[in-house]
């Protein structure tokens, strides 16, 4: 079962709770919180306020993405407001294993990112901790990239090896550039849960969007 996770990086900010019900209805099965800092990435976005604001317009699972520099000062500020699953980037976790684990202890489902220059292999070691894997199709920061298709033999990987381990419970989540032309691609290669940002809220009818993205996957 595939789900689709509308990124609200895309979505208009000042109606972030009407943009959110609207995805709802239309078909999402996460909404994607993208919180970026200023220094791992070069866009600033959101916070713990804005998840625990958004919380009460949605009985959908917040997956709260951290593009965030040390991560792990904030985990318990972004459990408290809402978050159901938290993706770090390993390549923001100098101690990896101990930001999975303080996630997990938190009671959160736990998500590792890695950007389109870094290898699946750093993954290894945390590998059955997670319960996702989170490829980046694009370089994080903006909505609205081009997906690079070099990031689709990292997902085969990734399955290859969730399958040889027996780890068939863990998603692999792809961020980034995903539309009706990429989505088919992906799940081929074998992710299992979409963010789509400008491919949904960049159309106005949102349900329309999920429903074509759905469609491009199922037929
Ligand atoms: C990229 C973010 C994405 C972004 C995706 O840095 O992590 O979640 O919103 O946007 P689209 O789907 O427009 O590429
Ligand atoms: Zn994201």
């Amino acid at each position: 079962m595939i789900k689709i996770a509308p990124s609200i990086l895309s979505a208009d900010f000042a109606k972030l709770g009407m943009e959110i019900a609207e995805v709802e209805a239309g078909g999402a099965d996460w909404i994607h919180v993208d919180v970026m800092d200023g220094h791992f990435v070069p866009n600033i976005t959101l916070g713990p306020p804005i998840v625990s604001a958004i919380q009460h317009y949605t009985t959908l699972p917040l997956d709260v993405h951290l593009m965030i520099e040390q991560p792990e000062r904030y985990i318990a500020d972004f459990v408290k407001a809402g978050a159901k699953v938290i993706t770090v980037h390993a390549e923001a976790c100098t101690h990896l294993h101990r930001v999975v684990h303080m996630i997990k202890e938190m009671g959160v489902q736990v998500g590792v990112a890695i950007n389109p220059g870094t290898p699946v292999s750093v993954l290894q070691e945390v590998l059955p901790d997670l319960d996702m894997v989170l490829i980046m199709t694009v370089n994080p920061g903006f909505g609205g990239q081009s997906f690079i298709p070099r990031t689709l033999d990292k997902i085969r990987e990734v399955r290859q090896t969730l399958n040889e381990s027996s780890l068939l419970d863990v998603h692999i989540q792809v961020d980034g550039g995903v539309t009706v032309d990429t989505a088919p691609l992906v799940v081929e290669a074998g992710a299992d849960v979409l963010v789509a940002g400008s491919a949904v809220f960049g159309q106005s009818n949102r349900a329309l969007a999920i429903s074509q993205i759905r469609a491009s996957i199922e037929g």
